[in-house]
């Protein structure tokens, strides 16, 4: 079974410690879209990683993750990450492979990137300022650069010397020199290299050996580049066909499409939240669900369970089913709300609206249901849940529509419920 994992709302929906515990279930995890602008935090043996780049399946012994041409490679970045994995005695670049295809982020669309958002004044992103936008707009606009190229660095330094010329004139007071970019480009390369294949034929020959890959999504269906809260939104493609266009493989490649999505909703950065808590309550969920940015640090904006838009997701995903993270962050809270439907300019919408300017003047038809007085943190068995979580989840599946296989119920890897005879237990029952 080849099954693809990815977020059902903003981002930081717990992805990272999902594929961690599923990766024994797979011999390869791949990596289709994003940069290091994601930040999947994974708790394994007391310690905390937070994996920016890497697949998070790269904790694990014998697994092969990759990095697929639709993600934008920071060199450093890469080096630095695989450098403290290296320090906790993780050997990840034996366990490493890189499509040739990737572009690259090169030290000026870090520089784009803040110069953008300062341009925009009170309409900016809020990104993550890791030069992703300006990454992929390269890419579109067919200047690029591919990790592939570095190959070729006759053909390379005439590229770069055009763009850093290019970028030159938009930076005000850069002096950035074009030679420095090649130099370090080299250097790159001598230790990149030996990672770097085509990705499309090695997981079609591993597929046709009986490998099978868990596809790993970075933030999530509302930050889409179509998808998504546009213009509030990633440059990538974070849903379902960002796994082709990712990889190199064919839809018939995935069996099952797993959502995470939180037990309530957060999301950093401007743009629509229709749900958000900005009083009392959203400190309770930001505190006790420790919600700041795994990259940045930011503080995340917290808000109830918004079930229009992990609808939206399992449509737009064809999700078969869910997984609920962080229940337990909802323990003690004596009343829940969910978000059934918005009622724009008077009119109650149960479904996203097409145009997402409108989303700003929504605001969420809530139902209330009762909270638990039972912790809920640390559960492992769902019988063991108390029953209003239970009801919470039912309620839960029943408006967006599928079963919800997984609950986690802490940040430790066994702090996990995988549920008997669930649609994701049958898939590693095989
Ligand atoms: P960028 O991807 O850095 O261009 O940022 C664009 C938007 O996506 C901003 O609102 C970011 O906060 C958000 N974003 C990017 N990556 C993540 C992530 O991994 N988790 C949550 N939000 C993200």
């Amino acid at each position: 079974m080849n099954i693809a994992v990815l977020g059902a709302q903003w981002g930081d929906e717990g992805k990272g410690k999902i594929v961690d515990l599923l990766t024994r279930h797979f011999s390869i995890v791949a990596r289709y879209q994003g940069g290091h602008n994601a930040g999947h935090t994974v708790y394994a043996g007391g310690r905390k990683f937070v994996l920016r780049l890497l697949p998070s399946g790269i904790l694990h012994e014998g697994i092969t993750c990759i990095i697929g041409n639709g993600v934008v490679i920071d060199p450093q970045a890469l080096f630095a990450e695989i450098d403290e994995l290296d320090r906790a005695g993780i050997p990840a670049g034996d366990r490493l492979l890189i499509s040739d295809k990737a572009h690259l982020i090169l030290p000026y669309h870090r520089e784009l990137d803040l110069l953008s958002e300062a341009r925009r004044g009170e309409r900016k992103i809020g990104t993550t300022s890791r030069g992703i936008g300006p990454a992929y707009e390269d890419k579109i606009a067919r200047r690029g650069i591919r990790v592939g190229d570095l190959t070729n660095l006759d053909s390379l330094a005439e590229a770069v010397e055009h763009n850093v010329a290019a970028r030159n004139r938009l930076i005000p007071d850069s002096t950035m020199d074009w030679r420095q970019v090649i130099d370090e480009l080299k250097r790159s390369w001598d230790r990149m290299g030996r990672w770097v294949t085509d990705v499309s034929l090695f997981l079609s020959r591993a597929r046709a050996e009986g490998r099978s890959v868990m596809f790993e999504g970075a933030q999530g269906t509302l930050l889409d580049i179509d998808h998504g809260t546009y213009p509030y939104v990633t440059s990538s493609n974070a849903t379902i066909g960002g796994v082709c266009t990712g990889l190199g493989v064919g839809p018939r490649a995935i069996d099952g499409v797993l959502g995470v999505a939180k037990a309530y909703t957060t999301r950093v950065g401007e743009g629509p939240l229709p749900t958000e808590l900005t009083g009392e309550m959203g400190n309770r969920l930001r505190e006790s669900g420790q919600e700041f940015g795994a990259v940045t640090g930011r503080p995340r904006r917290c808000g109830w369970y918004d079930a229009v838009a992990v609808r939206y997701a399992v449509r737009v995903n064809g999700l078969d089913t869910l997984a609920l993270t962080k229940l337990d962050v909802l323990d003690g809270l004596p009343e829940l709300q969910v978000c059934t439907a918005y009622r724009c300019r008077g009119t109650v919408v149960p479904e996203m609206p097409g145009d997402f300017a409108q989303l700003s003047s929504c605001e969420p038809v809530y139902e209330t249901l009762p909270g638990w007085s039972r912790p809920a943190r640390g559960v492992r068995r769902f019988d063991d849940l108390p029953d209003e979580a239970k009801a919470y989840i039912a309620r839960i599946e029943e408006i967006t529509g599928v079963p919800a296989s997984i609950v986690s119920t802490g940040s430790d890897r066994e702090d996990t419920i995988l549920r008997e005879g669930s649609v994701a237990a049958e898939w590693f029952r095989r």
